[in-house]
């Protein structure tokens, strides 16, 4: 059948070209021979061809999304096994339903290392990028170096403005690395700036009261903690490490981290 479809008309052709209308462009000569041997409605091919290009939009959009979230792994929240993960089932499903990113409130993921808090930090950020939401996903040592490169040439109010153009901001492994004073004031900026305008997650180690640890002013460190947990989702994880487990279970002795 495709060997028998005329080209598009070089002018119709042209203009979509010129529009940017690929997939009608790239559709519409076959459209063109259905609609005609089944007797379609001309506005059954009009439909049929703008449905075409904005599935392809959308598509294209998200893909762009889901490359500048810079997610550092695919983790899905269904390949989370809810039998080994301390977070209670409707609390994940809460935060699935992403109506938190919506009223702009955070998420705040606690515990140990391995027990799942990057895991469904990603998840959650990648189903909100499949929902159509913009997400830059960091580590807090990424984001403050990239602050701090923004402070030597004066661009540190304008990198954080451009990114409270997401939707929701994730920021993992904060306290990983101890952050002096301007670090500190960096990130509360960041913190502050997004307070009640953009949801942010954060995932530590460190319980929050032991956030003075790595944020060296107790005055910055408690005024972050006053933002970040004035509308919080806090989680709470617990429980061995699942790399460890997973290695147990290889009976491996070499334990890989990841
Ligand atoms: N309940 C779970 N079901 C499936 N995989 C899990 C679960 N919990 C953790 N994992 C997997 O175990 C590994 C470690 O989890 P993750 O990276 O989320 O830990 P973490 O809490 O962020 O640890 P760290 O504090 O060291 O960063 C990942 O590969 C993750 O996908
Ligand atoms: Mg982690």
């Amino acid at each position: 059948m495709t060997a028998a479809v005329a080209p598009l008309a070089p002018d119709l052709a042209a203009g979509l070209r010129r529009l940017k209308l690929t997939a009608m462009r790239q559709l519409a000569p076959e459209l063109l021979i259905t609609a005609k041997t089944q007797r379609w409605a001309p506005e059954e091919l009009l439909r049929t061809l703008v449905e075409a290009e904005i599935t392809a939009r959308e598509a294209s959009n998200a893909a762009t999304r889901m490359k500048t979230a810079a997610f550092p792994v695919a983790k899905t929240l269904d390949e989370l096994d809810r039998s080994a993960c301390s977070i209670p089932g409707p609390t994940l499903d809460y935060l699935a339903t992403l109506e938190w990113i919506t009223a702009k409130e955070n998420l705040g993921l606690v515990g140990p290392p391995g027990t799942g808090k990057s895991h469904v930090l990603v998840a959650l950020g990648i189903s909100a990028v499949h929902a159509g939401r913009k997400v830059r996903y960091f580590t807090a040592a990424d984001l403050i170096d990239a602050l701090y490169r923004g402070l030597a040439d004066n661009s540190a109010g304008r990198i954080i403005e451009n990114l409270l153009r997401n939707d929701l901001i994730l920021i993992d492994e904060a306290g990983f690395a101890p952050l002096d004073d301007t670090g500190a004031q960096l990130l509360f900026r960041l913190v502050s700036a997004a307070y009640e305008r953009r949801a942010l997650g954060i995932a530590s180690h460190w319980p929050f009261e032991s956030w003075g640890r790595f944020l060296p002013e107790h005055t910055t460190a408690v005024s972050l903690l006053d933002r970040l947990l004035h509308h919080p989702n806090v989680v709470v994880t617990a429980g061995d490490s699942y790399r460890m487990r997973q290695a147990r279970e290889r009976g491996g002795t070499t334990l890989n981290k990841k």
